[in-house]
């Protein structure tokens, strides 16, 4: 049962890293570098093929923080019972558990939103070739949700140590 717990934290964690980790990739290396004046040809396709492809990655690494991160929740000795009487959602963690689970579902709502509409939208536009307001209008939407997201998955890594360490606040 030990090894069980141990390998959904240690599962938990890389996932985290990896949704994180690629988010500050994209903000911070990727998207300046997209900037510069020798990749301004390319630019539409190459920020189209990464988006295709963090997709991807993005979405098998939030399945895996949800399932890996109910099997903890589990392993930590909670029912079923305690979820629906209500137990689970008094105590410090259970609240901090609470606060996660809400913010993972605006994460989860966003995310789709960008993946399967804003951010497709701005490709199909930048594709196009001619610079408009209107594929002004979808990149910085895309952009914002990005920024959005990537605001909310590091509160959820705050949430997360809180859960196990006690809040500091
Ligand atoms: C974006 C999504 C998420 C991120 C980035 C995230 C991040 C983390 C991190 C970094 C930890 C480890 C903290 C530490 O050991 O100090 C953690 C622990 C934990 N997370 Fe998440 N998490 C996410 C989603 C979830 C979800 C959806 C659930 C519940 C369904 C959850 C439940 C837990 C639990 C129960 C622990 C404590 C593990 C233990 O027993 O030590 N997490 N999380």
């Amino acid at each position: 049962m030990w090894s069980l717990y141990f390998l959904s934290v240690w599962l938990h964690i890389i996932a985290a890293t990896v949704w994180v980790g690629g988010m500050l990739f994209l903000a911070f290396v990727i998207v300046p570098l997209l900037r510069h004046p020798e990749i301004q040809p390319q630019r539409a396709k190459l920020l189209s093929l990464l988006g295709l492809r963090f997709r991807i990655i993005g979405w098998i690494t939030l399945a895996i923080l949800l399932v890996t991160g109910l099997y903890n929740v589990f392993a930590r000795g909670f029912t079923f019972q305690d979820v629906f009487a209500g137990s689970l959602w008094e105590g410090e963690f259970g609240q901090t558990l609470a606060e996660k689970l809400v913010t993972f579902g605006v994460i989860l709502l966003l995310s789709a939103l960008h993946d399967f509409w804003v951010g497709p939208k701005a490709s199909a536009l930048a594709k196009q070739g001619n610079p408009s307001e209107n594929l002004e209008k979808w990149r910085k939407a895309a952009s914002w949700i990005g920024r959005i997201n990537l605001i909310l998955a590091l509160w959820m890594v705050a949430l997360g140590v809180m859960m196990v360490r006690g809040r500091p606040f």
